[in-house]
């Protein structure tokens, strides 16, 4: 799929700004502080409803503004629509083709991208909840019914752990614990039984991937740590009963702690790179290049998953990256919407652009060069 149209109205830095982006490669140029990434962040929010920058929509408001809007037209092989989102003080209106959504779920999947910024690099250096965000928001985007059952599983998750918490004051009341025990183990099972399958295809694309990021020097294996232990794709059946064993062996440790031990909260992704663990021994680069093989990936499951390409936005990737690994990545996008940030032109960027459009970024202007 591709964004056809772009329009922003008191977004950021954009007073009013219309856009028609390339089904190909766009380039997003200009100085620092103008607004390259606040258009990305854009058509971020346009995909999931909100921004990966910051929990508070109102900060997205231009200052001194108080309503924003932002309009995207996507097109995919059923045919085009339009995604609506109004902003007005805290209060959030989402559309998509004129019909106002009531839920943040259903827009899900109704335009799929695939982001690497400077922060992604945290997916192979910091701690498990980052990958474990990464395997819930890629699920997410291919089978948007995961994302209900995520929000069931913490709501219980955090009533087990009041109860567990109460419990050390001497407060416990075991049968609520058995019927929170259930619903976790419900919802619990169902999110392994995602993750086993998804992260295994995953784990696939990355490797190839990364393999030729790397002109086949280094091979990537991205491994889930599951929870009931490390077998692949099991019958819910299967899940269910090794689950429910291991919440009971460790009930003696949640009381102890007051919060629960075991679950999919407690899960992670191995990321090794010939055979070493990238997160503790990797240079910067080598972490750099398996967290980009591993968003990149997606664009080829999420093909794979629905038929249609993600778009993917590109913020700030190319200074970081050797020339080699930039010439891989651009050469062989060309069947996906890419946007791509810089603050100027490189060679091999130069070579790309032939194909694509230039938007020059200056204080919250756009223009089209040529
Ligand atoms: N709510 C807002 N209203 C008005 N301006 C804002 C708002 N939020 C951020 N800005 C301004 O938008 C400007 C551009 O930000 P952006 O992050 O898009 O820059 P950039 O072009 O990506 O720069 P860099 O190359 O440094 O990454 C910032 O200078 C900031 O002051
Ligand atoms: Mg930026």
């Amino acid at each position: 799929m591709y964004l056809r149209e772009l329009k922003l109205k008191n977004f950021r830095n954009y007073k009013e700004q219309a856009l028609n982006p390339s089904r190909g490669f766009n380039l997003l140029l200009g100085n620092n502080a103008q607004g390259k990434t606040n258009l990305i962040e854009a058509i971020y929010l346009l995909s999931s409803g909100r921004s990966y920058r910051t929990p508070v929509d109102s900060e997205l408001l231009r200052w001194g503004a108080d309503t924003l809007y932002i309009k995207g037209a996507v097109v995919e092989e059923g045919g085009e629509k339009s995604i609506e989102i109004g902003i007005r003080g805290s209060n959030k209106r989402v559309k998509v083709n004129g019909v106002q959504l009531s839920k943040r779920g259903e827009l899900f999947g109704k335009l799929t991208t695939v982001i690497f910024s400077p922060d992604e690099l945290k997916l192979v250096k910091e701690g498990p909840n980052y990958r474990r965000k990464f395997m819930d928001q890629e699920i997410i985007q291919i089978k948007p019914a995961y994302y209900y059952v995520l929000t069931g599983y913490n709501k219980v998750l955090s009533q087990r752990n009041s109860l567990l918490k109460d419990s050390m004051k001497g407060r416990a009341n075991i049968d609520t614990l058995e019927v929170w025990d259930k619903q976790l183990t419900e919802y619990g099972v169902r999110l392994i039984y995602d993750r086993q399958r998804f992260i295994k295809r995953l784990s696939g694309f990355a490797k190839q991937m990364h393999s030729k990021i790397t002109n086949g020097q280094e091979d990537l294996e991205v491994t889930y740590q599951c929870c009931v232990g490390p077998k692949e794709e099991e019958s819910l059946s299967d899940i269910r009963s090794r689950f429910g064993k291991r919440l009971q062996s460790f009930r003696g440790r949640d009381f102890k702690t007051g919060v629960t031990n075991f679950g999919p909260h407690r899960e992670d992704l191995s990321v090794n790179v010939n055979g070493i663990d990238v997160r503790k021994y990797g240079s910067q680069g080598q972490q750099r290049t398996a967290a980009l093989s591993m968003k990149l990936s997606e664009i080829e499951l999420v093909k794979s998953e629905t038929g249609e390409y993600p778009v993917l936005l590109l913020d700030d990737v190319m200074s970081e990256l050797d020339l080699l690994r930039q010439e891989y990545i651009l050469g062989n996008l060309a069947r996906v919407q890419t946007f791509i940030t810089c603050t100027h032109l490189t060679g091999v960027m130069k070579k790309r652009c032939d194909k694509g459009k230039v938007f020059n970024v200056n204080s919250g202007i756009i223009t089209t060069e040529g």
